[in-house]
Order: C-alpha cells, then structure tokens, then sequence
C-alpha cells in the first residue's frame, strides 16, 4: 500500500480567493456552497455529494446531513464505460473507486480541486482507465434556480478509446419532511416524463407540515454534448437503473453497458426517479475530449425546456454564465477588500466576507451540518447578520432593520422565527414560549452600526408595529382575550393598529430586562442567552454577562440621545404612556434599584398596563431627562457588576462570574472538581466598557491559564464536569465540541472585538491570529477557506460558512483592526495595526463603501512604526491633503467630503501615520 502525504492544505491561486486542494476527497465531511438570488441552494463535495434544494420543501436531490456525504450512494453521477475497461465513475463514485480510496491506492484516482467565488472543479484522472474527467460546478445568477455542471472527459492514453458517458442524477424531487416520513408513499406521487433533452419529476400532490396539497414543482435534470445535441436516451426509474441487487455506485445499466430504456416523450408513474441521461456512444482519440453540460433545475410548473436549452445546454452559453457568475461574486466581495502584509490572510478574509451573504440566502438551515430548522434565520442571527451586510448591501439595510423591529413584542420579548420575506414572523415553531434573554440586547447594537455608518438619526423616529399574540409577560403568562383573528399587531383600546417609534422599541429591549433580575439582581436567563445550549436554568439561572451587555446598551443609547440632539436640535421624544413607568427617574415614584421585589413589582404593574391592547397615548419626555434616567441604570448596574460578580480563585485568578444556576448558585471560580470559567462570561463586560482597564488585563490572564489550549484555541468554556441539570442541554455534549468546551468562533470573534475596542490590541490580535490559524491548518481544520461555527476536540472545522462569527469577525478587521467607522455619519480612521500588518512599503489599505462612495484608504506608516507609536500626521483625498478633527491617534473626517465625491468610481484616502 502506497503512503502518501495526503493532506497537505489549499493554497491560493488568485487574486479572488481561488483556491486547490490535492485529494481532496481523502477528506471527509468537505463541502462547498453554490447558490443564487434566484434561492437555488446546493452544496457539492470533492465526490460531488450533497445536495440541492429550493426551500424545505423542495429538495431536487435528498436531503443530506454531513454523514450522507459517505453514507448515501446517491450523490451526482456521471458514468463513463470504456469498451474494454469497464465502467468508471467521473465522480469517482463507483463501488471500486470507492474503495481504492482506502486501502489500495495504486489503483486510486488523482484527484485535484480548484474553486472560486463560487465555482467548484473537481479534475480526476486514472492512467489505468486512460481517462480525466473535469467537472466544473455553479449555480448561475440568472433568474431560474437551476444548477449547472460540466464535465469535460479526455483521453489521457496512446490509444483510442470508445466511450459511453451517462449522467446519472438520482432524483428525490420531494420535501425534506419525507425522508423518513412516508419515503415510499410519496414515490407513488411522482409523474416522471422523458423529454428532448433530460427527465423530469412532477410529483402530483405534496405531504409535508401543510397538509396534502396539490403540487405544482417539477424537478429535472437536462442535459446536452458542448454543442447542444440531445442525450440519445434515458433510464428514468432508479430501480430499473440500478437492476436487481444493484446499487448507485454499481449501477446495472452502467456496468453491463446496457442499452437506454426509454427515449423522449414517455411518461412512468409512481416510482424513485432518476436522471439518468445516456449519450451517444464515441471514439475518443488520444488527447481528445468531449465535454457534457447538465443542468438540474427546480421550476413552478413543468421545465420550459426549450427556453432552459437555449439558456443552459451548450458549452457556450455554460462558459459565459461561469464568466458572469465569477464576476457577481467578486464584485460583492470586492465591497471589502483588505490589504496587509499578509496577502494569504487577504484571500481568506474573502471567503469570510462571503459568509454573510451565504448565511442570508441559506439560512441556517442547508448546508450538510446545518441539518435542522426550515430554513429562515432566529432573531439574534438576523440582526447580527445585519452588521456585516450593513457594510456589504448597506443599500438594502435600512428597511430591514425597519421591518424586524415589527417582531419586538411590548414586554420586551420577540416573535422569535423569521420567515423568509421581510416583516414575516412567527410566535416559535410548535408554540414554545421560550424567552431568549439576549434577544433584546442585539438590535440596539446593530441599530447603532447603522447610525454611525449612516448619520440617519430620523431613523430613530420611524413609527413601526408591534407584534402581538397570546403569549405575555415575557411568554410567562398567555392572554386569554386575544384571538388570532385579531391579528399579529398590537392594537389600541379602540382598535387602531398601534405604532410607536423605533426608539421606543429600543426602549422598551433594553429597559425592561433592567427590571427583569432574579435573586443576585441580574438579568434573569429564562430560556437562554446567546448560548442556546443554557437552556435548563429558566427559574433561577441569571446571566450576568449579558446584564453587562444591556448596562453597555443603557449607556451607549444615554450618549447617542445626547449627541442626537447635539445634531438636529430635537429636544423632546415621544413615547407610549405606559413605558413612563419605567423610566422611573421621569416620575414622582421612584425604584430602589437595590431592591429586586420593588424591580419586579414596577415590572409587573407595567405588563398589566400593556397586557392585551395599549392605551396609544404618547407623552413627550425631555431627551436629556431621558438620558439621564438610562445612564442611572447603567450606572448602577456596572457598579453592581464591578463590586459583586468580579470573583477571584484560590490560585489569585481573577475574572467575572458569567451566570448563576438553576439552584441560584454562582456557576464560575473554584469547585471540587476542577475552575470553572466561561469565555462569554468575560466578553460583555469587556465589550461594555464595565470591566475596567485593570479587570480586563486580569482577565485576559485568567483565559490565558483556563481556557487557552495549544491544540483547540480559546474554549466557550473549561471543563465543568457532569451534565449540569441545573444550567444546560451543553453540557451534555462531550467536552471539546460545540456549545461545551469547544473554540466556537463567534464567541472568540467578539473576544477579540472586545480587546480592541478596548484599546488592548496585541491581546486582541494574538486572539484573531489563532483563529485564523486553527481554520486555515488544513490539516487539522479539513475545511475550506473560511470561518467555521467551531473547532472540535480534535482540531476539525465543524458547520462551515453559515455562522455569526464571520460577521464579527469582518465587522472586527474592519472597524477594529483598520479602525474604518462610522461616527453618526462621520468617519474615523483610527487603524490598530501592528508593525507585521505592514507590507514591505510600510503600506496597509482597506477598500470599503462609506456614504455609498467606494473608499480605498491607504495607511503609510514608512518607519514601520508598532501600535501605539504612531498618530496620523496627513490626510490626502484623492491625492489633495484635507483637513481633519483629531479622534485619539487617529482623524475624523466629514460626511459632506465624501458625500459630494463622484458616485461609481475609486476614492483614495491617504492617511500618513508618524511618531506619535
Ligand atoms: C450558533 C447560532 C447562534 C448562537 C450560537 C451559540 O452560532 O447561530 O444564534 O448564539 O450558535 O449557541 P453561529 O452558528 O452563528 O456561529
């Protein structure tokens, strides 16, 4: 047996984050996306497993989970028997090369990818075979959801070969919901047709979660040779495909060469359905090729196959749509582009930067991982998608953010499932009234992106609904004298639809939760904060961490209400009657904050106000009175953070305690069994400025010595031991992986974030540079380019691509790391780079869209000065020097300079770094 280094990692071609990959299928669980507008979704392995879907319901081939990629036969196929040799799999799907993948390498395939934004080739060749196979993959940015491959095979002996080539496309054409839920009875449904150019599936009804309906989708695979011509015939029905004790990877009619069954215009009812295509039998001389373009398409209705021949089925018409799709997909990535001294970690981020939009049009649903939900997103990944795509498609922001403020319900809860149009809400799936604590916390942290980015402070004052079902009171109670009839908006007493600012909106997420504590008077955990897995502490768990969140929430709002009036004058704001209760300080009873009854009793008398309809009148509150009153909050919750949940251990560590128990106990410091410590715990008091500069050097020691580990990264967590009945379902899960144990990206992400925004860069910096390192060690990572969600235990990349924690972390090299942001509409440039992002000209820039004007800015720090040492001196527009306010060591700029530059074009921003 032959050893080989097998897995050496990708290295990139390009400059638009192509990429290759030796053998790549001696990697398991490798998947890459392809998808478009138009909501074709695929992934496509090395073996060009996997799968692709419109929605839940419509899935072309099955539906797969990461095990499926080996497990299933039944990936995309193309066959090729040579005369004389035997059947070979262009896929490298057949039982034999299966199996000289392990084992017996001498007879295995050389196998090589290359892939781009967002394209994927997998080239194999066997010199016994005398053959190589070139099978280029993408989902067009046309308006169809249709997914294109071609396979270019060629003769790679000194002889002639004689060839038959059939694509073999297994069809499920079904929902998801039948993969174990009538698998068999919903085969009796489908209508499969022959045609001029491929097979389709048109099942006659559908079963799925709406009940049995009559169906519309078809589903069908077309094929053509480069120039158009028509395959010469068909073995539509899997089993009769496969023949008896046959399988897909070792199909009867492939291996016994057997002639087509059926040629265009027959119709076979009620079987599994394959798209098996046969092409015309030829001659291949040495050094010749044939190529082959199939498409799989999902429409409403059956295919217009002549409109779909004419758009997709000839080499032609396959290269010019890979040419169009190759710039689509650069031109959105190229929205951000870095350049440091590091140029493969300048390809990479490109593939980070794609993630956000790859998680926009799959959910976090569609991908092999990603194997639950139905699609759509939950609230707290759509709005912190939403940071990265404020800086990506800032266009399309506005209304969104408009529009999920729409799911903000008045006791400060929300509607928590998204569906896929804008405004569209559910209560939950299965009507489970779980409260996620951190909900209300993330819209105001996006919403302020926003303002900064924009210096559209009138957005504040839009009116928007509210959402309104049965469930009350933070989903503790239901509302008996509601009735769906009435509608998912919250009414007036008399009826109207009632409306409120987005202000008050804000107001409502963040101040109720101040009110909200359990017996440590912090913020109470109830169904769990932005660790789902802490879901068994609903009656007495408390997080602490995400209190700090909304006291850093309270403060930055008191500031920008502040600074908003400063701006435009507007000195009063208005807000429903009711929610003055709450504002405490604006009336003549006054709440001890100290005191967690008087909390709750002020809580209580506000729900009661607001139970089924609320009254609509509005009161106009002096804008400074208001700031005051959120900055006494947050004020008294720092200093309640800073004296009670700083803890230190026996060892003289030091950090804050993150959460209490179900049991009302303290979770984090000592224990019989080992220290306990939570990285969340240490993120949001460092993000919201309640950590001290002092606290913060402590802690970043204490993660160092807990949670730091030379294999894996920075751990969620340290081992607590046990399944903690009394926290969450994670801790059931073995140690190292996911939600316990594991390094979970997002969480490192906003790690490093926090370090910098609080001005402790290298820390910051070593954090960034790790997870960098962990996903690009393919080896150990065995992903693609990319963030992925975490590293397990063992160093693997687990749910690649859809994860929050690539918008962080292009928000982070962005707004942190370039230090290019937005100041309600002015722009800073404060860079915290390090001498090592430099190029060798001392050179580092960032192309980014501010005030909807491309920017390329172009830090010049000739003496290769480290951070701290340097300020900006100079400041050149497009070549002319400028004058600009000093910010700390950086410049802020006015919005007007950059508004009036010309629209379409390049800016360059020149900044001069020198000795401070
Ligand atoms: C996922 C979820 C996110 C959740 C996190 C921790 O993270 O999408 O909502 O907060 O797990 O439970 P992501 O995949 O976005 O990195």
């Amino acid at each position: 047996m032959t050893q080989k280094k097998l897995t050496a990692g990708w290295t990139f071609t390009g400059k638009h984050g192509e990429f290759q990959l030796a053998n790549p299928d001696r990697s398991s669980y490798l998947y890459f996306p392809l998808v478009n507008e138009a909501g074709m979704m695929s992934s496509i392995t090395p073996t060009w497993h996997g799968d692709s879907k419109a929605d839940q319901n419509s899935f072309l081939l099955a539906p797969v989970s990461a095990e499926d990629l080996h497990n299933s036969r039944a990936g995309r196929n193309f066959w090729v028997y040579i005369e004389g040799k035997g059947a070979w799999s262009a896929a490298g799907n057949s039982a034999s090369q299966i199996t000289s993948r392990i084992g017996n390498m001498d007879e295995a395939d050389e196998v090589h990818l290359e892939a781009g934004l967002l394209w994927h080739r997998v080239t194999r060749q066997n010199k016994k075979f005398g053959i190589r196979a070139e099978a280029t993959s993408f989902v067009p940015m046309t308006d169809d959801k249709v997914e294109l491959m071609q396979v270019k095979i060629t003769n790679i002996s000194d002889k002639d070969i004689g060839v038959t080539p059939t694509a073999a496309i297994p069809f499920y054409a079904r929902s998801a919901d039948d993969i174990r839920d009538h698998r068999h009875v919903t085969s009796l449904l489908h209508r499969t047709y022959t045609m001029k150019h491929g097979v389709e599936v048109q099942p006659t009804l559908s079963f799925d979660e709406r009940g049995h309906r009559v169906n519309e989708t078809a589903y069908s695979v077309l094929g053509s040779e480069a120039d158009g011509t028509a395959p010469v015939g068909y073995f539509p029905i899997g089993e009769e495909f496969i023949g008896e004790g046959g399988s897909y990877d070792w199909p009867e009619a492939i291996v016994t060469n057997a002639a087509a069954h059926e040629t265009s215009g027959a119709e076979i009812d009620g079987y599994e359905s394959v798209g098996a295509l046969r092409f015309k039998d030829r001659i291949l001389a040495p050094g010749e090729s044939l190529s082959y373009v199939i498409a799989m398409a999902i429409t409403n209705g059956r295919v217009n196959e002549e409109q779909y021949e004419k758009d997709y089925l000839s080499a032609a018409r396959f290269d010019a749509l890979l040419e169009d799709n190759k710039q689509f997909w650069q031109a959105k990535v190229g929205t951000v582009e870095f350049y440091s001294g590091d140029s493969n970690h300048d390809e990479w981020m490109k593939w980070v930067t794609l993630q956000p939009v790859l998680r926009r049009l799959f959910g976090c649903s569609f991908l092999p991982h990603h194997d639950y939900g139905r699609g759509g997103r939950g609230w707290r990944d759509l709005w912190q998608d939403c940071l990265a795509l404020l800086i990506m498609e800032p266009q399309d922001v506005r209304n969104l953010l408009w529009n999920n403020y729409a799911g903000v319900r008045m006791d400060g809860s929300n509607a928590t499932i998204i569906g896929s149009k804008p405004g569209d809400f559910r209560a939950d799936r299965n009507n489970i009234p779980r409260v996620w604590m951190d909900h209300g916390a993330w819209p105001f942290l996006t919403t302020k992106l926003y303002l900064d980015q924009s210096g559209d402070t009138e957005f504040l004052f839009e009116p928007q609904t509210y959402f309104k079902d049965s469930f009350v009171k933070r989903a503790k109670a239901r509302d008996d004298r509601w009735a769906p009839e009435a509608g998912q908006q919250l009414k007036t007493a008399d009826g109207a639809v009632y409306t409120g600012t987005i202000l008050e909106h804000i107001l409502i997420q963040n101040v109720i939760p101040f009110y909200h504590v359990g017996a440590h008077n912090n913020i109470l955990l109830e169904g769990a904060d932005w660790n789902d897995g802490l879901d068994m502490a609903t009656k007495l768990g408390e997080s602490v961490t995400f209190t700090a969140f909304y006291a850093g929430n309270l403060k930055d709002l008191s500031d920008m209400l502040l600074q908003v009036k400063q701006m435009t004058g507007v000195s009063h704001v208005e807000i429903n009657e009711e929610m003055l209760d709450l504002l405490d300080t604006l009336t003549a009873e006054k709440v001890d904050y100290a005191s967690i009854a008087d909390k709750r009793e002020r809580l209580e008398r506000y729900y009661n106000t607001v139970l089924t309809t609320v009254s609509g009148v509005k009161v106009s509150v002096d804008i400074e009175q208001l700031a005051a009153d959120l900055m006494k909050k947050a004020d008294w919750m720092i200093s309640h953070l800073r004296q009670n949940e700083w803890i230190q251990n026996s060892e003289g560590y030091s950090w804050f305690n993150g959460y209490y128990n179900n049991d009302g106990e303290r979770v984090e410091g000592d224990t019989p069994g080992g220290v306990r410590m939570t990285l969340t715990g240490q993120v949001f008091p460092i993000m919201s400025g309640v950590a001290t500069e002092e606290q913060i050097r402590e802690t970043v020691q204490s993660v160092d010595q807990f949670l730091k580990d030379d294999k894996i990264g920075y751990r969620l967590n340290s081992r607590f031991g046990g399944i903690q009945q009394n926290l969450g379902r994670a801790f059931g899960f073995a140690f190292g992986h996911k939600e316990n144990g594991a390094m979970f990206s997002h969480m490192t992400v906003m790690y490093a974030n926090a370090l910098y925004k609080r001005g402790f860069v290298r820390e910051g910096r070593t954090v960034l540079e790790s997870v960098y390192e962990l996903s690009s060690d393919f080896e150990r990572s065995r992903i693609y380019p990319g963030i992925p969600e975490y590293i397990n235990a063992k160093g693997r990349g687990m749910y690649h691509f859809l994860t929050g924690s690539a918008s962080w972390l292009l928000l982070t090299e962005l707004t942190e790391v370039f230090g290019v942001k937005g100041k309600l509409g002015k722009l800073l440039l404060e860079p915290k780079l390090v001498e090592q992002q430099f190029d060798m000209n001392g050179e580092a820039s960032v192309e980014t869209l501010f005030a909807d004007k491309k920017l390329r800015i172009i830090y010049r720090n000739a003496s290769k000065l480290d951070y701290g040492q340097y300020r900006v001196q100079e400041v050149k527009l497009n070549g002319e020097i400028i004058s600009y306010a000093a910010a700390g060591h950086g410049c802020l700029l006015d919005r007007q300079l950059l508004s009036a530059l010309a629209d379409d074009q390049l800016h360059t921003i020149e900044v001069t770094l020198f000795a401070k």
